[in-house]
């Protein structure tokens, strides 16, 4: 028996959430204060600063306002930086959740990404090991790269230093558990995922907020030409969420795909929303700038559902809808 079906009880845990001032992370964090509100709950993040990718994007997501409301304990630290980690030193966690990386796919900067991402690893792997934690950290589909579908585990081609950073974890991940049997970890890896507190990723959020937007202006929605053809796995948040808590309740340490395993086309995303805010704007098509596109992504999540017990819950029309709101109140607020 691999998973109890009791919900994993955080109350009177010490939960760590590296990267929890970004889109996954604060969502995370406010979804454990509101349902066990017992919980000790701290988060390291290093926010943003002022410091740019050569590519024009800031060099990290994290912002104080997807934390408004969030009462737990805030560091803002370097996962970077000894010196920074060393403060959670003063910790004992029961769960670590490692959010916290360059979520960048579009930074070609090897070394800084892979220094970000992997080296960095170490030390949350270590800390598990010395506190007896269980560790959820976040993989990506970006491991496979444009592998066939439906993406199965054991079959990755990254095609970036972000997918390989990633790739690299999980790698780092199976060794440490099989060398320690008793630890706990669980990569999960996310396929696109969308929803609230994604609008400081800038241009790096997903399309769905950029449709919206675009949409909400007035303006004719861009497209990459073949847009009908080209298919994602898009995930709506409230599951990845779920997908983190349920993996706190497996007993078997591995690494997951977190997608519907029902992928749609970009068009699909552009009409979902035109229904839904009562436009029928024309769709403008451009070329696609970028080489080494995923044209067709497809969680194979038969072992999600086997080991972790997760199903997705929300379509694509769901998952909007359910976001419709959110899109609006933020265009309102920068418009
Ligand atoms: N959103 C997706 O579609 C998606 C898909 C696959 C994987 N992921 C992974 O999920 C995780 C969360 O992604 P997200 O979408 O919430 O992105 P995000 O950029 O909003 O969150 C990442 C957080 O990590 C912080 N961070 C970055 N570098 C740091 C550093 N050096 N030290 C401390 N904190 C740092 C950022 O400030 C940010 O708050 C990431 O690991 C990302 O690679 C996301």
């Amino acid at each position: 028996m691999c998973v109890n079906k009791e919900k994993f009880n955080f109350n009177k845990k010490t939960i760590l959430i590296t990267g929890g001032a970004g889109f996954i992370g604060s969502n995370l964090a406010f979804y454990i204060q509101n349902k066990f509100p017992q919980a000790k709950i701290v988060i390291f993040d290093c926010f943003r600063s002022e410091e740019k990718f050569s590519n024009g994007n800031l060099k990290s997501f994290g912002h104080y306002n997807n934390l408004i409301g969030f009462n737990g304990e805030v560091i803002c630290g370097n996962i970077n930086n000894r010196n920074d980690l060393k403060i959670l030193d003063n910790y004992h966690f029961d769960v670590i959740f490692h959010q916290a990386a360059i979520s960048d796919t579009r930074v070609y900067d090897q070394e800084e990404v892979i220094k970000t991402n992997l080296n960095s690893f170490y030390f949350f792997l270590e800390k598990t090991i010395q506190d007896n934690a269980k560790l959820i950290y976040a993989s990506s589909a970006a491991t496979y790269g444009s592998a066939k579908s439906p993406q199965s585990i054991g079959d990755e081609y990254p095609e970036n230093p972000y997918g390989y950073s990633k790739y690299a974890m999980d790698n780092l991940a199976r060794e440490y558990v099989s060398k320690n049997k008793n630890i706990s970890i669980f990569g999960l890896r996310y396929f696109n995922v969308y929803g609230p507190n994604e609008f400081y990723k800038d241009k790096t959020a997903s399309t769905v907020i950029q449709f919206g937007h675009q949409i909400l202006g007035g303006k004719n929605p861009k497209l990459f030409h073949n847009s009908d053809k080209i298919f994602r796995d898009f995930i709506y948040i409230d599951d990845v969420i779920n997908a983190n808590i349920l993996a706190c309740s497996s007993s078997r340490s591995g690494v997951y795909n977190v997608g519907t395993s029902t992928p749609r086309s970009f068009l699909d995303i552009v009409n979902i929303l035109q229904g839904l805010l009562g436009t029928s704007l024309d769709v403008d098509y451009i070329p696609n700038p970028y080489s080494g596109y995923q044209n067709y992504t497809c969680a194979d999540i038969s072992d999600s559902v086997k080991f972790l017990n997760f199903t997705p819950k929300f379509s694509l029309e769901e998952g909007i809808k359910s976001y419709i709101p959110e899109i609006k109140k933020i265009f309102l607020e920068f418009s």
